[in-house]
């Protein structure tokens, strides 16, 4: 884990997480599945804005912008983008402008994060629905713009699935590592969100640089299991150029990515999901929102049901607070 360590700190970074984010025990949860040592990673408290996951990777993104002496930072995503909030909370406290570009239309009334990127006073373009792609090129043309004015605009591309934006969650498997160390927690299997695979890639690649602490599972909420795969595989590559590191095994070997709990795919509930959604903070106080936290306990507790979930677990609590305002109305 050294080199790892080593490799990670020499890349920019602008400190945003209040690091170590919580780690304890689901006591009710455990009561309840009559199973022993099943723990939270609270990274919906990182510690700026609305919380999540997102914050680790801003970091380095926001980290690599500085470097770059960029004075914009444009970022995209749909209306509700819990990466986008992040971004704009990120530059309010780095100093730098932020620009989001949603492929959507304006709501006609301000719900969720829109909310928080109004009161955030950030400059909002809604380009209608569009997919990615096209949403893609138009962040390109708005930096081309802006350089022809004499700003310096960086990109904060793929929703923070790139390379640079993976380096977040290699960074928390350090951190988890050490957590575990001090507070004398052992941990044997990781439960954690697939969207893009930001998440999956940094974690899955950080824990078999540091030597295969934990088991990672990862519940597809967006793709089935091969585009999962292939995504983190492309972002993988992207990492080990960065860092200077090679991964040296495949994405299935190093890791449990599963794809049962998905449903019709991103953002539709299935029944459990929805279920979920009101069991948990009924059960432990704390919320999750419907697109990534809900499907991922979903999973985990039926693996706990099945007799699949190995040793003491660990929900990893990915945030999304400020969309969950507008999954309920
Ligand atoms: C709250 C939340 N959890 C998890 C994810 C999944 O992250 P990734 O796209 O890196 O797989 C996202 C992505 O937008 C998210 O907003």
């Amino acid at each position: 884990m050294d080199l790892l360590k080593k490799a990670i700190e020499r890349m920019p970074k602008y400190e945003l997480v209040l690091a170590p984010t919580p780690l304890h025990r689901l006591k009710n949860m455990e009561k309840e599945y009559d199973y022993s040592n099943i723990y939270i990673k609270r990274d919906d408290l990182t510690g700026l804005g609305p919380g999540g996951n997102k914050l680790r990777s801003l970091e380095f993104i926001i980290g690599e912008a500085i470097s770059m002496d960029c004075d914009t930072v444009i970022a995209g995503g749909p209306e509700q983008s819990n990466f986008c909030t992040l971004t704009a909370v990120a530059c309010a406290k780095a100093g730098i402008k932020c620009i989001l570009v949603h492929n959507g239309e304006k709501p006609k009334s301000l719900e969720g994060n829109i909310v928080l990127n109004e009161l955030l006073g950030v400059e909002s373009h809604f380009i209608g629905k569009v997919d990615s792609s096209v949403r893609g090129k138009y962040e390109e043309e708005l930096a081309e713009r802006l350089e022809n004015e004499g700003k310096k605009p960086y990109i904060a591309k793929k929703g923070a699935t790139t390379g640079v934006g993976a380096l977040g969650y290699v960074n928390a498997i350090i951190e988890l590592v050490n957590q575990c160390k001090t507070d004398n927690i052992k941990l044997d299997s990781i439960y954690a969100p697939g969207g893009n695979g930001g998440v999956a890639t940094g974690l899955i690649y950080g824990n078999a640089l540091a030597g295969f602490p934990f088991k990672i599972n990862i519940i597809s909420v967006e793709y089935d299991k091969a585009e999962l795969i292939k995504n983190i595989e492309e972002t993988i590559l992207e990492v080990e150029e960065l860092l200077g590191l090679k991964f040296e095994h495949s994405v299935e070997d190093a890791s449990n990515i599963i794809d049962d709990y998905r449903g019709l795919g991103w953002g539709e509930n299935t029944t459990e999901s929805s279920n979920e959604v009101l069991a948990f903070p009924r059960s432990e106080g704390i919320f999750i929102e419907n697109v990534y936290n809900s499907k991922v306990l979903v999973g985990m507790k039926d693996q706990i049901l099945k007799g699949k979930a190995e040793g003491n677990i660990c929900y990893l609590h990915t945030g999304g607070f400020g969309s969950l305002f507008s999954q309920y109305k």
